[in-house]
């Protein structure tokens, strides 16, 4: 794992916590990105230089989740506050009555001190899907939850069966009326159980780990997920006090306890912006050092990109890259649960592909409508085609710039990246999508050399 940022664990007190939060900014009530708003990139620059890389979205929507699991302050650091999803959240967990303060040094100081209400409104959960993992929390420490019904997105439906099976395999009793789930804890609490996944989901295992750890006696999570995030969340919550043992493994197991105490936490880094960006430079060429991220956090992501020609190693808390050859060669990739290669991935090594030596066979197993990049880059003069769950990537000799619409937030960026080499002007609209999981992508990128600024 990569290795933990030097911090001092503080417990504030009370006042402590009221006088930091004065210091550092609240949530804004609003996103300030309009739906109007674009990226124009012009290709042909390579890419040279440092990047930053932030704390993981994946992980920080989930620990901001589990604050609610006590009274206690609880302080992450190497948060991705500028991120549309972490700002969202944060509207719906001050709505639930917790103190949010997101600051723009990447500081999140989270306290729940008391529930103010059990009900998180579909005007707030329309906008943060992850906004559903605050019922698990919400019945553990509160004993009743309503949340509206998350709905799907443009990936596929995003059902949340095991969520709910889960949970009423701990004791709660769900129905789901007029779009919302209402969840109420038995008398005596949630308890224990043991609970068998059919398939892997990453936030079902998030969801029940939480809320194992207030439940009486023991759970069992088996075929759970070994996501890096999960592996995060789970250090986390044993910091605040849980007792939590298989971290990584397929079968968790979760000895509740009585209480949870406030902790300081730092974020695991991003690997998927560490993959977007090695994709980045397998495109354009040049070298790259980002820091502060790890690459035994992506294991199968590191295998492919060499093979299709980076080079990549890792140097103390960083990961420094280059292009070996003038192209990428053609390498399939099949998308699988971690540690297969991961699926938030996929669009990104395509947009690769596009210009590479060869071709390659790119396979979607864990969403059921994530190609939504393919007809924009074909629009840009790729040559992909969709057989099914798979796509053949015909390397082109070029990209050529256009004016092409994001959809979701991997699509977009892929789009973003292939915009970098293509000849000429690309300009993705829409980049709404893109914000929710990419802090600074445009700085970051021109910090490197990139041709690229919002309109
Ligand atoms: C998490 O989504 C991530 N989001 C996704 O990242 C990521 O693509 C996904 O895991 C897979 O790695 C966050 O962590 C916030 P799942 P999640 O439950 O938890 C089906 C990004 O781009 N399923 O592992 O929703 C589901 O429809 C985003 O950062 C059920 O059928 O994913 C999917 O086909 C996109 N019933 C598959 O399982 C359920 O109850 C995997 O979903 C739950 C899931």
């Amino acid at each position: 794992m990569n290795t933990p940022l030097p911090q001092t664990t503080i417990e504030p007190q009370p006042d402590t916590l009221n006088k930091v939060a004065e210091t550092i900014d609240l949530i804004q009530p609003e996103v300030k990105t309009s739906e109007l708003d674009k990226i124009v990139v012009r290709g042909g620059r390579e890419l040279k230089g440092d990047i930053r890389i932030s704390g993981a979205k994946n992980a920080v929507l989930k620990h901001m989740c589990a604050a609610l699991l006590t009274e206690e302050a609880v302080t992450f650091t190497n948060v991705p506050t500028g991120l549309r999803d972490v700002r969202f959240l944060g509207q719906v967990l001050s709505h639930l009555g917790m103190n949010v303060a997101l600051s723009s040094d990447g500081k999140a100081i989270l306290r729940a001190q008391e529930i103010k209400t059990h009900i998180a409104p579909y005007d707030l959960v329309r906008k943060m899907r992850a906004s559903v993992l605050v019922l698990g929390p919400l019945l553990a420490r509160h004993g009743e939850a309503h949340v509206s019904l998350p709905g799907g997105c443009s990936i596929g439906g995003r059902p949340i069966d095991l969520h709910l099976r889960g949970l009423e395999a701990m004791g709660a009793e769900i129905e789901i009326d007029s779009g919302y789930i209402k969840a109420k804890a038995p008398t005596g609490g949630l308890k224990g159980a043991i609970i068998d996944f059919p398939f892997v989901s990453v936030g079902a295992t998030d969801q029940l780990l939480m809320t194992a750890t207030l439940a009486k006696g023991e759970t069992i999570l088996r075929n759970a997920a070994r996501e890096p995030e999960i592996v995060d969340q789970g250090n986390a919550l044993i910091k605040m006090g849980a007792k939590i043992e298989g971290l990584g493994t397929s079968e968790i197991r979760i000895q509740g306890v009585d209480k949870l105490h406030g902790t300081t936490h730092a974020v695991v880094a991003d690997r998927i912006e560490t993959g977007t960006y090695l994709c980045g430079l397998g495109l354009t060429g040049g070298s790259l050092r980002l820091k502060n991220t790890h690459i035994d956090l992506m294991p199968s992501l590191i295998a492919p990109l060499m093979r299709a020609g980076l080079d990549i190693q890792q140097e103390g808390d960083d990961i420094i890259a280059s292009r070996r050859h003038a192209l990428v060669r053609g390498t399939d990739i099949m998308t699988e649960p971690h540690p297969g290669f991961p699926t938030d991935m996929q669009a990104q090594f395509m947009a690769m592909m596009c210009l590479c030596e060869g071709a390659s066979m790119i396979t979607e197993t864990i969403f059921e409508n994530r190609f939504m990049h393919v007809p924009e880059l074909n629009r840009m003069g790729a040559n992909i085609s969709v057989q099914g769950q798979s796509a053949i990537v015909r390397g082109v000799k070029k990209l050529t710039g256009a004016e092409v619409m994001a959809t979701d937030l991997r699509a977009s960026v892929a789009l973003v990246l292939a915009g970098m080499v293509a000849e000429g002007e690309t300009v993705v609209n829409r980049i709404y999508h893109l914000e929710r999981g990419y802090e600074n992508i445009v700085e970051k990128l021109s910090g490197v050399g990139a041709d690229i600024r919002k309109a």
